[in-house]
């Protein structure tokens, strides 16, 4: 079964001013679209194209050789695309309860995390991610190249755990309002966070 694009939770224009709706529209159908397309022709005929996105990129080894890399960049863009529309919102607003205290035990409070989760997006070289994981029990901060994927294992994306914030800082996500400017966008992105969606993620990944 082909994997489909998922719709959004909210309108184009719901993350107006901070993420511009004609970006929304473009990231969703055209760039999200295309990883998708990728990876269905890339696991065409395979039995791993029953797999939930998530699980597959969890075992890139049981992927064969020749489809590795199309899955780990396209399968790798579906999932992590997946997890960016539902943890923005028109909301925004601040962690509560365990993910807050936790924020405040493992990272040094919510100053601390911000200025952490904005270093990391801004200083990741060219595209990629920048993620708030759980590893080991654990919040983490961290970044991963192009369309890797934390749960793709340290050894492939050069950061483990689970992810339960993702920020996309490919210029796809911000050119067209923001330009070269991904600070302001990171800026921005703390405006639209989906709070109560990381604290569901948070309480999954901790079991
Ligand atoms: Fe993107």
């Amino acid at each position: 079964m082909a994997y489909v694009l998922p719709e959004l939770p909210y309108g184009y224009d719901a993350l107006e001013s901070h993420i511009d709706a004609r970006t929304m529209e473009i990231h969703h159908t055209k760039h999200h679209q295309a990883y998708i397309t990728k990876v269905n022709d890339a696991l065409a005929g395979s039995a791993l194209a029953d797999k939930d996105i998530v699980a597959v990129i969890s075992d890139l080894n049981a992927v064969p050789d020749a489809q590795r890399v199309a899955v780990r960049n396209n399968g790798g863009g579906h999932a992590n695309h997946s997890l960016f529309w539902t943890v923005m919102s028109p909301g925004g607003g601040a962690p509560s309860g365990g993910l807050a205290a936790a924020i405040d035990s493992d990272l040094e409070g919510f100053d601390k995390f911000k200025a952490s989760f904005a270093n990391a997006a801004a200083t990741r070289f060219g595209s990629g991610w920048a993620w708030l994981v759980v590893q080991n029990g654990k919040l983490a901060v961290g970044s991963t190249a192009n369309q890797d994927n934390p749960l793709m294992g340290e050894s492939v994306a050069g950061l483990g755990g689970t992810p339960i914030l993702g920020l996309d800082v490919w210029e796809h996500a911000y050119y067209l309002n923001y330009q070269n400017r991904r600070p302001d966008y990171v800026a921005a992105f703390f405006s639209v966070i989906h709070w109560e969606e990381v604290a569901r993620r948070f309480a999954e990944a901790k079991g």
